[in-house]
Formats: C-alpha cells, structure tokens, sequence
C-alpha cells in the first residue's frame, strides 16, 4: 500500500458514522486527537473505513513493532489459535511461554540467569515489578519520577506522574512512592548542559528525598524510565542512569526499568537501557513485544525473582497466542528490525532536525532510533511551550495523511513501525515540513 493516499475528505462517510456511533456507546476517557478510523495495515501503511491511505508513524502508540499484520506474526497467531487459545500459565503450563522466557532471558540487558513473569499490559508488568521489587527486598517505599508515565491502575498510577489529569480524581494514591526530577537536559533547572552535567538531580533523591523523608534502608527500588516516552520522548545524560545504578547497589535498592515503551528494538538497541551500559535487576516490557497482541512482561534477575507459588499471577497473562506472536516478533527484531530502527531512525531524525532551520517553533528534536520528539517551542530563547500549536502540527499532519501523536505538554512523538523505509520516513520528513509551514502561517496571519 502507498501511503499518504486521501480519496475522500476527512473523515470520510463511514468514519463520520462510526464516530458518532463511538460517543454514544464508548468511554469517554479516551484522549483521540483526530478522527482515524481503521480499516486495515500492512507495514506502515494504514487504511481507514473509507479507503483512505495513511502513513503511520504512531503505531498504535508505540506498539506495532513489526508492522500493520506482519506476515510472520500473522502466520505464528493463527498457526497457535488453530492449537489451543488459552491453557492459563498460572496452574497449566504450554510451551509456548517456556520458549518465550528463554528468548528473553537471551535478550535480557542482565548479564545473569533471568526468569520472567507474564502479563497483559504495560501496566500489569510495571505492578508485577513493583510488587517483586516489595517482595525480594522486604521494603516498601519505591522511588519514581516526575514526567513518567508507568500505567493507570492504582499501583503503577501511583508511580506515574506525567500528566495531572490522570491522577484526578483517583487518589489517594498507593503510599510509599517519592518523586524526583527527571533528566531533561533541554529544561535542566539549574542550566548545565550535557557536557558539563553530572546528573545533579540525582542529588535531589540524594540529599532530599533520602534525608527528609525516607531511610534508604526502606527504600525497595528506583523505578525509572531511561528514556521517557510520555513524558515527551526525553533522553537523560549517561551519568543519571549510571548515578542511580550505583545509589541503588550502595543501599541495597533495586534498580527497575519501565521499558513499555522505549524497550524491543524502537531504539536502535533490543532496550533502551543498552544505550547507558549499565544493568537493572528488574525491567518491564510490553507494547511491541507482541506485535499488537497484548502482552506485558516483568523480567529480573533469577536471584531476585524467587517469590513462591501464588504470591503473583494472571489468569490470562502470557496467553499462548500472544507468546507465539512475541516468538515470530523477537525473531524479526533480533533478525533485521532492531538495524533498521537504528539505521531509518537516524536518518529521520536527521531530516526532522534539519527542519529546525525552517521553523522556530520546533525548539529540540532527540531521541534514539525509531523514537523522536519534537519539542515545540513559542521562542527558542525563553522555550516558552507551544502545546496549541503542537496540537495543531498533529492535527496538520493527519489531514495531509501522516499519523503522529502528542507526548508531553508540547511534544510531538514520532514512534513508527520499525519496518520503515528510508523512503517512508523522507515522505514523513516532508509533510511535518509542510504541516509546520501551515501552523506557522496560521500563527503569522493571527498576528
Ligand atoms: C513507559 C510506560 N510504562 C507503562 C505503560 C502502560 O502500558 P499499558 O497502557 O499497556 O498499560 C506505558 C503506556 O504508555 C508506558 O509508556
């Protein structure tokens, strides 16, 4: 499929209907930024209802690793459906969840023996490893960070702290979580610069949040995303992952990494942690692990994850058919996608950022691989945030036939498949140009 390819205004006919017919009958609570209603994929290529053609550079949020309906992962599901759907990996057990710890204590960023815990989501796999951090330690207060995002049930809720209106409302919160700043070179409050920083705001969890408020020694984990995703595609220094390594073996903490998002080859590297050479203990990953299927894993160190039977498990968790797609997933990424996210990455985050010369209101572009943000800016001196006009560039881009998301208060997130080509991301690269000229021209006429 060629993409983009628009045949009717948008949305089209049959997207009009059933939109209408989602606000009747759907939660509310879910934040669509334009009306795309899907029809099919193949690659990166999405077609809605009627029949127009889209290039897709969300993914389904940061989920279809390999593509709209890779014919590998198509061919492991319906080959696993055919078997058996659902066998339950907490009193049964089925092959296919065997072969899927094996893969990934292969892949795992621990040097060690590594055994995993399977469940749905993302959300499911940060709580499993909240919960084991709790367990293994026999402590209970964990430390995560503002600006991250790490799920919406109440466990991992307590640990996200991106965006106020997902808090709203639902407190109070699990106790025992502290909040520290996160690295954001881009707004570094005290004003250093990557090349000059030593992750001072390590210091915060250091000296304050350590001393006026938690001992240590009751401290379970360090939990942090090494790059945030939601929080608006942030890459901190080296030294701040490398500092809260070693805050966490000085005190017997455990370090635990969220790799929902930024984890499975989206970064040029298998997770996101490889980038900083250091090691957790703990790590959760989802999102495109299973190609779209749902599927959330909590991965540790062997020696750290020896809870007994029946401290933890999931009914469907680890399903069989979503194990088969994560199989053919992992094969594909070890195979050819995690170059191809290193390689076309680094050439649409060249192109992206060769727009700054074009257009102030892009104020940073950073990122790893096939994981971008763009920072929008009213000024490039006061970085005054643009979320309007970010929000109009997304909506810009979905009218010319590009699908991109939000991140952050003003951050526009490029999180493609990681089948795209060179040629893909250059149309990508031409169509934000254009739907940043419009917003800017807008801006102007406005005065
Ligand atoms: C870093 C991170 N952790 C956890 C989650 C929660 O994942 P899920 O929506 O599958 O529960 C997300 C979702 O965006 C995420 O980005």
């Amino acid at each position: 499929m060629q993409a983009p390819e628009l045949k009717t205004s948008l949305p089209g006919p049959k997207a009009t209907a059933i939109i209408a017919r989602d606000q009747q009958f759907v939660s509310p609570s879910y934040t669509r930024g334009y009306p795309l209603v899907m029809a099919g994929g193949d690659g990166a290529v999405i077609e809605d209802v009627d029949g127009n053609h889209f290039l897709d550079c969300a993914a389904g949020i940061a989920v279809n690793a390999t593509g709209h309906a890779h014919p590998q992962v198509v061919e492991a599901i319906v080959d696993q459906a055919r078997r058996y759907l659902h066998m339950s990996g907490t009193d049964f057990y089925y092959e296919p969840q065997v072969r899927l710890a094996e893969e990934i204590a292969a892949i795992a960023p621990i040097s060690g023996p590594v055994k995993s815990f399977f469940g749905n989501s993302g959300t499911e796999a940060v709580e499993a490893a909240v919960k084991l951090a709790k367990w293994s330690t026999k402590r209970h207060n964990i430390i995560a960070f503002l600006g991250s995002f790490h799920g919406r049930t109440m466990g991992s809720l307590s640990l996200t702290a991106s965006k106020a209106i997902q808090r709203k409302g639902f407190g109070p919160m699990a106790p025992g979580v502290y909040h520290a700043p996160y690295a954001n070179c881009y707004r570094c409050p005290i004003g250093l610069t990557p090349e000059n920083c030593a992750a001072e705001c390590v210091d915060y969890v250091e000296d304050q949040i350590l001393v006026h408020l938690v001992s240590p020694d009751e401290v379970a984990a360090i939990v942090v995303e090494p790059i945030q995703g939601e929080g608006g595609y942030v890459v901190p220094p080296a030294a701040f992952i490398e500092r809260l390594r070693a805050l966490t073996t000085a005190h017997g903490m455990l370090l635990v990494t969220d790799e929902v998002q930024c984890g499975m080859g989206r970064t040029g590297k298998m997770f996101a942690i490889e980038h900083f050479g250091i090691e957790p203990d703990i790590f959760a990953t989802a999102k495109g692990i299973a190609s779209g299927m749902p599927l959330g894993v909590c991965a540790a160190r062997a020696d750290v994850m020896t809870w007994p039977p029946g401290a933890h498990a999931s009914t469907f968790g680890g399903n069989p058919v979503s194990c088969a797609a994560a199989l053919a997933t992992i094969d594909l990424l070890r195979r050819e996608l995690v170059r191809n996210a290193a390689e076309v990455g680094a050439y649409l985050q060249d192109g992206v950022r060769a727009l700054m010369e074009k257009h102030p209101l892009i104020g940073d572009v950073r990122g790893k691989g096939l994981m971008i943000g763009i920072e929008c800016v009213r000024d490039r001196a006061t970085k005054e945030r643009a979320p309007e006009e970010r929000d109009a560039v997304v909506t810009a881009a979905f009218y010319k036939g590009l699908l991109v998301l939000g991140a952050g208060k003003n951050t526009i997130r490029l999180s493609p498949p990681l089948v795209l080509t060179r040629e893909q991301a250059a149309t990508a690269v031409d169509i934000l140009d254009q739907a940043f000229t419009d917003v800017e021209q807008q801006r102007i006429g406005r005065g």
